[in-house]
């Protein structure tokens, strides 16, 4: 009887921390992805009326400063991240989020929508529980004026991205890759 009740209630505990899971993904997801449609919109907005130069304050300025609203907002700590980034002091990848940006990428050669992309997590972060959340980031046909192959750049803008990022590794994608990912880590 009594082993009966502890498979029970490890069965209920189990069931109640999916669910706890599947609450917290809904509430992460709710709080920040509508910053990946804003960011795009206004890229793509803004190459399209004041050019591809006009545009770089987007990336550089503007989607930061919104990220760090909804960090304040919210109290978590909110990134972009690349394995191949511009800016490496903004958005190098911790060991956690390498790891989910290469299963994301494998995840998409085996057919998975880019759009969906995500993975989330209770992980032990020096000690303390918390939830870790990444969702990728797709190269749209708007990032490539930036982010395409370096001889597709136009040379006002490849000196310009060339003074702020000598060590730059964000060329040389196409569209329907994955530029990184949008990571959330919040406390439980
Ligand atoms: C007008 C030029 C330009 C365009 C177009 C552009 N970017 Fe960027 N992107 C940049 C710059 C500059 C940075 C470096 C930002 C910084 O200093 O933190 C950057 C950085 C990023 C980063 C942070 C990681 C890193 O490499 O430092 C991501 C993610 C990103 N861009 C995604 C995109 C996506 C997705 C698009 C298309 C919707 C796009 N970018 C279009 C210029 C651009």
């Amino acid at each position: 009887m009594r082993t009966y009740f502890f498979i029970l209630c490890s069965v209920l505990s189990a069931t109640t921390f999916a669910q706890d899971l599947e609450a917290l993904k809904r509430d992460t997801r709710q709080k920040v992805l509508p910053l990946l449609p804003k960011v795009s919109g206004m890229m793509q907005e803004t190459v399209a009326t004041q050019g591809v130069m006009a545009a770089i304050p987007v990336c550089k300025e503007k989607a930061p400063q919104l990220i760090k609203e909804h960090a304040d907002q919210t109290g978590w700590s909110i990134r972009r991240v690349s394995l191949k980034a511009r800016n490496a002091e903004r958005s190098t990848p911790d060991s956690w989020e390498v790891r989910q940006l290469a299963d994301f990428n494998i995840r998409a050669a085996a057919g998975e929508p880019l759009e969906t992309l995500e993975h989330g997590e209770v992980v032990n972060d020096k000690g303390v529980s918390v939830y870790r959340y990444i969702r990728a980031i797709p190269v749209g046909s708007v990032c490539l004026s930036c982010h395409g192959a370096t001889e597709s750049l136009a040379p006002n803008l490849r000196a310009e991205l060339i003074k702020n990022y000598p060590h730059d590794r964000a060329t040389g994608y196409a569209a329907g890759q994955i530029r990184g990912g949008l990571t959330v880590k919040r406390p439980l």
